[in-house]
């Protein structure tokens, strides 16, 4: 059983905030599909690195119990294949769903509903340990901001982007668990608006000082007003440090460099990705035309203009002050420093 805002599994069925409709409706989504649970990735009613993959393994368990008749390799493996084909960027998916697939792998030869049994609690595992390494980050970053501090923060990094407690916005919890005082700038995050929808949400409720900005204020912000840190989450890290986080991410570290406020990103073990040496490699979404020409179905450019939507971009190494992991703290230059602390798990 897992309960939190973002997502309820009861062994069966799988339930999802539809983040689509936050922060108007709270409703849930509820999967006893597969296929449920493959849509609900690929159309963002659940988004977020680590969301993403606990879902994605809640996802395989369904799987599973679809072909409890005939529960073979291939069967699973397009399970694992649908699963994977939502969402490109995130390597917290392929990181789940291969921990998903060797459990299954292990036990093949068992009878059905042990394998489906184990494979729930494989999942059930996954759930947990990522509210833990998101407090175990939160409690690491929570050191690097002062009493009274102001950072930006970029996307949704927060519970909904997890299983619950959040990366980036955990530290800023851990921080008032401290007894800290923590304002926000908020990024709206065009196109999604993961920022102004659900940041400013789950920031308000922790009783933080929220501020929402367009992106393109960020800049003015850091010059004019105090500014301690950015911080934001991850999608796919690379072995040298280079980091793959929503669009505008690369804008908002130039600007935090230029401006001499720190830049910090939180992200647990597994998002980062060491089969990947650089940046350049990771595969970068492009997402529907419909995100940049309309604003919530209201069309705002003409209809014939041409788009170009990605969305995810990389920010190099060296613009990163810290990677706070579960494992501690991690500053620039990083090759050596994430070859050490990923091996061994
Ligand atoms: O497209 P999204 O909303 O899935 O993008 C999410 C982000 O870019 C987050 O910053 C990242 O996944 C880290 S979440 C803890």
């Amino acid at each position: 059983m897992i309960s939190t805002v973002t997502m309820r599994w009861n062994g069966k069925e799988l339930e999802l905030i539809d983040q689509r409709k936050l922060p108007q409706v709270e409703e849930y989504l509820k999967c006893t599909t597969s296929d449920c649970v493959a849509s609900a990735i690929r159309d963002m009613a659940v988004r977020g690195a680590p969301a993403i993959g606990a879902t994605a393994a809640f996802g395989y368990v369904i799987g599973a119990m679809e072909n409890v008749k005939n529960l073979t390799e291939e069967r699973m493996n397009s399970v694992k294949e649908k699963l994977a084909q939502t969402r490109p960027t995130a390597v917290n998916l392929f990181w789940a769903l291969d921990r998903m697939n060797s459990k299954f792998l292990s036990l093949k030869s068992r009878k059905p509903d042990f394998i489906i049994d184990e494979l729930n609690k494989e999942a059930e595992k996954i759930a947990r340990e990522d509210i833990d390494v998101n407090k175990k980050m939160g409690e690491y970053g929570q050191k690097l901001l002062q009493e009274n501090s102001t950072v930006i923060t970029h996307c949704n990094a927060g519970a909904l982007a997890t299983v619950d407690y959040g990366t980036a916005l955990g530290m800023i919890h851990a921080a008032i668990d401290h007894g800290k005082h923590v304002s926000a700038y908020v990024d709206e995050t065009r196109p999604y608006l993961q920022g102004a929808r659900l940041t400013a949400w789950e920031l308000m409720k922790l009783g933080v000082k929220t501020t929402l900005i367009c992106d393109n204020m960020a800049g003015w912000v850091m010059k004019t007003r105090k500014v301690d840190a950015v911080i934001v989450g991850a999608d796919r890290i690379a072995a040298n440090g280079d980091v793959a986080n929503k669009i505008g991410t690369y804008s908002l570290a130039l600007l935090a460099k230029r401006h001499n406020v720190k830049f910090y990103v939180v992200a647990p073990l597994s998002t980062i990705d060491v089969k990947i040496k650089s940046g350049l490699e990771i595969p970068i979404e492009e997402r529907s035309h419909d995100e940049v020409t309309a604003v919530r179905g209201v069309k705002i450019a003409p209809e014939s203009v041409e788009v170009y939507n990605p969305a995810f971009d990389v920010t190099d190494a060296d613009l990163v002050d810290a990677i706070i992991t579960e494992k501690g703290v991690l500053t620039y230059p990083y090759d050596k420093k994430i070859a050490d602390i990923t091996r061994g798990g």
